[in-house]
């Protein structure tokens, strides 16, 4: 923990040498009570590479054909991504697992129904392990409750699979490193399937922030603010409650990642700067309490719970550039959904504008010399010029079926990830930590360098080029 002595700044030894860093106070820093990070602390130390284990980022998979599938979860979401990969040309799904016999069967229906012959079907909590060992699977792609991430992250990659997984990538930094230095040892990709970053509007920012239409970039924000009350209360989960529980273990920031990776990816996290440290402040608990109590009846399991998880997290991460970016998460307390996208540069700024109630249109950009008297204008403006190939190209409308078209497109012609396991590692990673900062009484935490050296170095990222066609 930082001595009281050091309360009132950044952690100026990870800032000397930057350049930008100096005069980059962008409003938190020096204020009384922001306390550094000790650069000492144990939470934001990097392992020393072990004999075998060698940098991941820009290594290319190898080239497939055919890419044959394995799916774990065939839940909301992974029921809904099966007919995704399915309607991908130059895909194969072999085989499928979950814990749901009713869930496999109708997952082999979809597979018989698209053409393909029938997949191998396991069931069971740890049936994952036998499905990586098959020799017909290239790729597993998971969608389970999170406490699986990380041992089906670690037996694909054990058994010569590379592996997408759902946000996020592990509940802890144990784990996070576990995967991290798995992919090094077994040179074999782990990293997030991250629909959101393949949105329409976050592909256009990371065009626009290009071309340099924002100027030097100074703060960004991204959240997660999504009333789940409902969802979690009921029985549609499997197994039951299993994302409620984690509000009884955490006080948090349970779900970073839709909101923080599109404004990682335009300020090249990993790529050139990274998060230094991260600050978390959590309101009290009320949503799910009063939920329960106006909804539930007695007997309900729920009544054995205790909610740790203030429903407003709100964490700061300083970057080692002396840029900032503020996360949210609340899925306790009413409200809209948003995602809560702003990014700040030099010359303008770009923002989820959430007072509207629709989707589409709400990214909002005030741009020089464009913009003046203080007038928003719709970004979709913009869209002719900075769009993303992804979404020019006429393959989809939809971010849910350009990750997959895109992942599977970068394995059949043997190109490197566009997220990638440091990416993953790093988006993740404020969830142990906001809960680690609130803990301390929100003092600041030293963010762990997942790619241990490597984050001074460009590497390919999302914001592609259209490769020749396949
Ligand atoms: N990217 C997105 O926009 C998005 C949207 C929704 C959910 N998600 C993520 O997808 C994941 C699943 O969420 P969901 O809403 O579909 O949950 P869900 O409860 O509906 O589905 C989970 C599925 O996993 C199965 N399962 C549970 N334990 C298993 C095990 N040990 N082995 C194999 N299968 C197992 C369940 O039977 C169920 O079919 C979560 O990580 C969630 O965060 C992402």
């Amino acid at each position: 923990m930082a001595p009281e002595s050091e309360s009132s700044g950044l952690t100026r030894r990870a800032l000397i040498g930057t350049g930008v860093a100096a005069g980059a106070g962008l409003g938190m820093v020096g204020l009384p009570g922001v306390a550094a990070a000790d650069d000492d602390d144990p939470i934001g130390r990097a392992p020393e590479r072990r004999k075998g284990e060698r940098f991941m980022g820009g290594v290319p998979f190898e080239r497939h054909e055919v890419v044959r599938v394995g799916i774990i979860g065939l839940g909301m979401r992974g029921g809904g991504m099966l007919d995704r990969f399915l309607a991908t040309a130059g895909v194969r799904v072999t085989a499928l697992g979950d814990i749901n016999q009713t869930k496999l069967d109708e997952g082999a229906a979809a597979v018989r129904a698209a053409g393909q012959p029938d997949p191998a079907l396991y069931k069971g909590e740890h049936a994952y392990e036998k499905l990586a060992r098959r020799d017909d699977v290239d790729f597993i792609y998971t969608a389970t409750p999170w406490e699986y991430h990380h041992p089906i992250c670690i037996s694909a990659m054990e058994n010569g699979k590379h592996v997408g997984t759902e946000l996020p990538l592990a509940m802890n930094l144990d784990d996070l490193w576990d995967i991290v230095r798995t992919s090094e040892r077994t040179r074999r990709h782990a990293f997030i399937f991250h629909n959101r970053s393949y949105g329409l509007d976050q592909l256009r920012m990371l065009r626009f922030v290009e071309a340099g239409r924002l100027g030097k970039l100074l703060y960004g924000s991204g959240g997660y603010v999504h009333d789940l009350r409902e969802l979690n209360f009921s029985d549609d989960h499997e197994p039951a409650g299993w994302r409620r529980k984690w509000h009884t273990r955490l006080n948090a920031n349970l779900y970073p990642v839709h909101g923080l990776a599109p404004i990682s990816n335009a300020m090249k996290i990993t790529r050139g700067d990274r998060y230094d440290w991260l600050i978390a402040v959590a309101s009290p608990e009320a949503g799910y309490s009063e939920y329960r109590a106006a909804n539930m009846p007695p007997d309900h399991p729920s009544w054995r719970e205790r909610y740790v998880t203030g429903d407003t997290n709100m964490c700061f991460i300083q970057t080692v550039q002396g840029r900032f970016i503020r996360s949210e998460h609340d899925v306790s307390a009413p409200h809209p959904y948003t995602r809560a996208n702003t990014l700040q540069g030099s010359k303008g700024k770009l923002t989820e504008d959430d007072r509207t109630t629709a989707f589409a249109d709400r990214w909002q950009v005030y741009v020089e010399p464009d913009h003046e008297n203080h007038r928003w204008r719709l970004f979709s403006d913009y869209g002719a010029e900075y769009d993303h190939w992804l979404w020019k190209a006429g393959i989809s409308n939809n971010a849910d079926q350009l990750v997959v078209y895109r992942t599977m497109q970068l394995l059949r012609l043997g190109l490197p990830p566009d997220i990638d396991v440091y990416d993953s590692a790093t988006w993740t990673a404020p969830i142990p930590l906001s809960h680690e900062s609130v803990k301390r009484g929100s003092r600041a935490v030293k963010v762990p360098d997942f790619t241990r050296g490597h984050w001074r170095e460009d590497r390919p990222n999302i914001n592609s080029e259209q490769p020749a066609e396949m």
